[in-house]
């Protein structure tokens, strides 16, 4: 590993990054996100909308579950790709992880501020989905390059579909939530373009079928929980 920690105060002596300092790395990182404890990097698209129209308590309760939904497909998203590049061993492709999971910091805030101002709550069950997020991830990496990089396409892909979804569910008039996930959208197009350009492999269908049951179920549970 090219990485390395001072171990004095001087800074004068360093060491190679241990896998314990990768694990309490992790740790840290997980609880940062599941306590909702990390800053978005750009700006919140539905900042400068003015909502004239008034959600009613039913339209409310809806977007709320939605986007509840919505922020923990976000959450997953943290702990597959911190997952795949955990032991990724290509120094590149982990960077493209990573880099990938720090845009998806911004659709996660985005997501709980939404869910704030509908008067909702986020799921119970977050750690529940980052942990087995983050052992998916891990057992993807262990594939190798190309299918670790096919994992992160067809998640994507499956996101953004799951996007569309929401977008025709969710009130017209809801500029607000709209604007959020729209950008998540475009943001979730451009993230299969860059697992593709890396060299995704196309999974098996029994991949796909396997992970789009996967996320059926964390969409039902998840709109109760
Ligand atoms: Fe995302
Ligand atoms: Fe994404």
């Amino acid at each position: 590993m090219q990485e390395v920690l001072p171990n004095n105060s001087d800074n004068t002596n360093f060491r190679e990054i241990s896998i314990f300092d990768s694990i309490i790395c992790e740790l840290e990182s997980s609880l940062s996100i599941l306590s909702g404890k990390v800053q978005s990097h750009r700006p919140n698209p539905s900042i400068k909308i003015n909502d004239e129209y008034l959600l009613s308590e039913e339209e409310k309760l809806l977007v709320s579950r939605l986007m509840r939904i919505n922020h923990v497909g976000e959450i997953c998203a943290q702990a597959l790709y911190r997952g795949q590049a955990f032991a990724c061993k290509d120094k590149n492709i982990k960077d493209l992880f990573i880099s990938a999971s720090i845009e998806e910091i911004d659709h996660l805030v985005w997501c709980r501020q939404r869910i704030r101002e509908l008067d909702g709550r986020t799921s119970i069950l977050g750690p529940f989905w980052y942990i087995s997020s983050f052992l998916l991830g891990l057992i993807a990496s262990f594939y190798g390059s190309s299918v670790n990089l096919g994992f992160m396409s067809e998640t994507e892909k499956q996101v953004e579909a799951h996007l569309e979804k929401h977008l025709n569910l969710i009130p017209h008039f809801d500029s607000k939530s709209r604007s959020i996930l729209l950008q998540m959208q475009e943001d979730e197009i451009h993230h299969k373009e860059v697992a593709d350009n890396a060299g995704a492999d196309d999974l098996s269908y029994f991949s796909k079928i396997s992970m789009k049951i996967m996320s059926k179920f964390m969409t039902k549970l998840t709109y109760w929980l």
